[in-house]
């Protein structure tokens, strides 16, 4: 299992916070907001990392975790140049996935109450966190048997509640089917094409989070204060 950290993007929602500091370095209470997705990611038993990000703020992130040791873990580092979407992550990571199982987190997505995962073969694992207002995510529909019938990349009108967080578990088809994308409207290789790449071959589970389970996508101001906040409490 090789895990991928994707520390991308502008941060303009939190403008002008991150006019100049990378948005996964901004503190969530009492510690860069990365450590939360890589901490997660050691929870669910991965140990060899690449962490991906842009040219300008990846040597941050080599001086904070250096070559992994002191943490007991491998990590190594690769470039997005541009934000050229999420599902970009597994052709520039390629090498590093080599012929294993990958897991990809955002570097801005804090997941606090989650079971350990159990080691994967075969197909992809994602999952789905009920909200009010899921039309800033993917969502997640499925029919009363728990199915899922549809998947899509912010609806203007979703067709359900269950937005999908930035966690995502793939066998090593992953590769080869991020490089059958075509850009979206916005330009990047969505995720959520690949998900559907994944639906379709009905090799795709969506599991829904439980109740105690906490998803916080922290990359607006709200959300980074309702972070550090939420952080706070439960370290206390
Ligand atoms: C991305 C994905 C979206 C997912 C979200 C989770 O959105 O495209 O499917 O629900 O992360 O944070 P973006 O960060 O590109 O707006």
């Amino acid at each position: 299992m090789k895990g991928i950290i994707l520390s991308g993007g502008t941060g303009s929602r939190l403008y002008p916070l991150t006019q100049t500091v990378n948005k996964q370095l901004l503190p969530v209470y009492d510690k860069p907001m990365i450590y939360y997705p890589l901490s997660t990611m050691i929870n669910c038993g991965f140990t060899e990392f690449c962490i991906i990000s842009s040219p300008e703020h990846l040597p941050l992130y080599e001086r904070i975790f250096g070559d992994g040791t002191q943490f007991g873990l491998k990590i190594c580092y690769k470039v997005q140049y541009k934000p050229r979407g999420i599902a970009e992550a597994f052709i520039i990571a390629e090498d590093f996935i080599g012929n294993d199982t990958v897991g990809l987190i955002l570097g801005d997505n804090i997941f606090h109450g989650m079971a350990r995962m159990k080691p994967f073969l075969e197909g992809g694992i994602i999952f789905a966190y009920e909200v009010n207002d899921p039309s800033s995510y993917g969502v997640v529909e499925f029919n009363d048997d728990n199915q899922v019938i549809s998947i899509e990349e912010k609806p203007t009108e979703p067709k359900s509640k269950y937005a999908i967080p930035g966690l995502y578990f793939y066998d090593n088809n992953v590769v080869s089917y991020a490089k059958t994308l075509k850009p979206s409207g916005r330009g990047e290789l969505e995720i959520t094409d690949l998900n559907k790449i994944y639906l379709e071959k009905q090799k795709l589970t969506v599991i829904k989070f439980p109740r105690g389970t906490a998803w916080l996508d922290a990359g607006t101001p709200e959300t980074l204060f309702q972070s550090g906040a939420y952080i706070q409490s439960i370290q206390e």
